[in-house]
């Protein structure tokens, strides 16, 4: 998730456009750059935080009122000032910059290069500006509009050039874009809170709209040229509300951004037709995965939930012996490592100490090495022999929920594509791919029940303990689930798989002792409905996160949660939300402090 930031009016762009970045940090910020128009363009960039590209533009004397800008979270190429955005064409003469993600610019960078074009990043976002630059013929907006009818994926730009200095040119397709309407100046930003300071009045870019922005005005027109008339909405959001994207907390804005980040995560990488599954930057095929007998997963906190879902899938889907380490544990244990482990590290910063010290270890043993992770270019990403970025944009909130699920996603599709290369067959891949395919979707009517599940976390924030339980591939969820209330809540909670609880945990059940079980539809059902029996008869209230239609569960547990049907092996991508809302509304109701809790950092880079 990247911020942009444009300005055209009679004031000094600079100041403009990097207080509108500032205001943008929090959708990332790895690297960042500003374009100019004065008689050619000026650009200037930086590798990381904003401060550092205003040292930059401080002794700047570019006189100018016409510009774009950008903070970048890095999808594709490290955060380095070449892949920084503006991007400019071969000549010079035009610069963009790009949120979203191409996700054929791999073919359109070929046919580029191929037709002369030089490039100088490794983005995906390169290829637009060499694309408009092809069919510029002096009219910047139509040869936006002819360059975005080859482009397939998500984009939100902003297009200047020095031969049309008097105006910004500006497209959206899934990544949002608002324009500023201004007196005798005018705005584009990623969200208004890189423009409130200046207008409150905005217009919204739908989705295949292009707009024209000059000093004087803007128009519209869809991807076909044909214009199209807008709104201009009054904003009444405070700064904080909004960098929020109105939530309370950054938390519950990222529960709310799964669905979004799961399709970022996915885009471009199954073909459902052929149960392919594309995974560029993994650097291990066949003969490498020949090479291995053992798979060893070592994580940190919530990563390692992560990793031990993947151990069912590998086991699965893989049928290669699995196993999940504390990275903590891992590393002083002088484990049994060699040429034919291949040791997957999950890690959304990409910089926890305890992990990358796994990672080390293994290493220096000579294991083959994967990462799993969100922020690219990080230390562990810098490390691995390949692996996969997950496209969950920059997770703020402490307590980690889009991350985990994007882990998760990423980690099956992984699993599907070393299955592929084993025994896995094609129609079992297409059925599961498809299943994770609608997975979005079906997050996005869970969420719906967020106020229905405030009522449930009202009825329980009073009690100290809780237990979480699940059985086979629903005993992570359970322990993710109470982390997700340990972490937040600071009420003391423990994940069990069911059937243990016969081996002790169940004396500690009274009604003022609540279980949470995690119980779909699945193979196991009839086994972990006889559990939530032995807790009834001891009078243990009970919450349950079940499949939807399913009536049994509802005479059984105290209050019950639904979620839709999907494939066994994708249940815990479902079955996590419940919870995550469920330790949210809890933490809120006891007014802990949600998005920073006490004690914890956002990555561990200590020991
Ligand atoms: C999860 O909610 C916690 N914030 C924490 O357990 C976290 O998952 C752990 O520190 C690992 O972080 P990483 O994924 O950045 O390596």
């Amino acid at each position: 998730m990247c911020g942009i930031v444009g300005y055209i009016g009679s004031k000094e762009a600079k100041d403009i456009l990097i207080e509108g970045l500032k205001r943008l940090e929090y959708r990332g910020y790895d690297s960042a750059g500003i374009a100019m128009v004065i008689k050619d363009l000026e650009i200037k960039k930086s590798v990381g935080k904003i401060k550092n590209l205003q040292e930059k533009c401080c002794n700047w004397e570019s006189k100018s009122s016409t510009g774009i800008a950008h903070t970048r979270w890095a999808t594709h190429g490290a955060p380095t000032e070449n892949n920084a955005h503006p991007h400019t064409s071969c000549d010079g003469k035009i610069a963009l910059v790009h949120n979203g993600i191409i996700e054929n610019y791999s073919a359109l960078r070929s046919q580029l290069i191929k037709k002369g074009h030089q490039f100088k990043s490794e983005t995906d976002t390169e290829v637009l500006v060499h694309l408009i630059e092809d069919y510029f013929t002096g009219d910047l907006k139509e040869a936006v509009i002819k360059a975005l009818a080859s482009v397939e994926g998500t984009y939100g730009i902003a297009v200047v050039s020095s031969e049309c200095p008097d105006k910004i040119v500006a497209a959206r397709n899934g990544s949002p874009l608002v324009l500023g309407v201004g007196k005798g100046e005018n705005f584009i930003a990623s969200d208004v809170a890189a423009i409130l300071s200046y207008t409150d009045k905005v217009i919204y870019l739908d989705d295949k709209e292009v707009a024209e922005i000059t000093i004087n005005g803007i128009t519209t027109c869809d991807i076909e040229s044909n214009p199209t008339k807008k709104e201009i909405s009054k904003i009444d959001w405070d700064l904080e509300a909004i960098e929020k994207g109105g939530f309370d907390h950054f938390m519950l804005k990222e529960i709310h951004d799964q669905p979004q980040a799961l399709r970022n995560g996915l885009a471009g990488r199954i073909d459902v037709k052929t149960g392919t599954i594309h995974l560029g930057g993994l650097n291990f095929g066949v003969k490498e995965l020949k090479n291995i007998d053992r798979i060893v997963i070592a994580a940190c906190g919530t990563s390692w939930h992560a990793g031990l879902l993947a151990e069912f899938l590998f086991e699965n889907l893989v049928a290669i012996p699995t196993e999940v380490e504390y990275a903590s544990e891992f590393r002083y244990r002088n484990p049994v490592v060699n040429d034919k482990t291949l040791l997957i590290v999950i890690s959304q910063s990409g910089e926890t100490a305890d992990t990358l010290a796994a990672l080390r270890e293994a290493k220096g043993k000579g294991a083959k090495t994967l990462g799993i992770i969100n922020v690219v270019g990080s230390t562990i990403a810098r490390e691995v022999d390949g692996g996969m970025y997950i496209h969950a944009g920059p997770e703020i909130g402490v307590a980690s929920t889009k991350a985990f699920s994007a882990q998760v996603s990423a980690l099956l599709m992984l699993a599907l594509h070393f299955g592929r290369m084993r025994n896995l067959s094609i129609p079992k891949t297409i059925e599961i791919s498809e299943a994770l395919l609608k997975i979005p979707d079906q997050i996005e009517t869970i969420l719906k029940q967020s106020e229905e599940i405030k009522k449930i976390a009202l009825k329980y924030a009073k009690f100290r303990d809780f237990l979480y339980l699940g059985r086979n591939i629903s005993y992570p969820v359970a322990l993710e689930g109470a982390l997700k209330l340990k972490e937040i809540s600071y009420i003391h909670a423990e994940g069990y798989p069911s059937a243990e609880m016969k081996h002790g945990p169940i004396a500690l059940i009274d009604p003022d002792f609540p279980s949470v079980f995690v119980v779909p539809k699945d193979s196991l059902y009839e086994k972990v409905l006889s559990n939530m029996e032995e807790i009834k008869a001891r009078s243990g209230k009970m919450i349950a996160v079940a499949t939807e239609g399913d009536k049994e569960i509802a005479k059984i547990a105290d209050d019950t949660i639904y979620v839709p049907k999907t494939h066994d092996l994708l249940t815990p991508l479902l079955t996590v939300i419940p919870l995550q809302l469920f330790s949210y509304h809890v933490a809120v109701a006891r007014e802990t402090d949600v998005d920073k809790p006490r004690n914890l950092a956002k990555s561990v880079t200590v020991e």
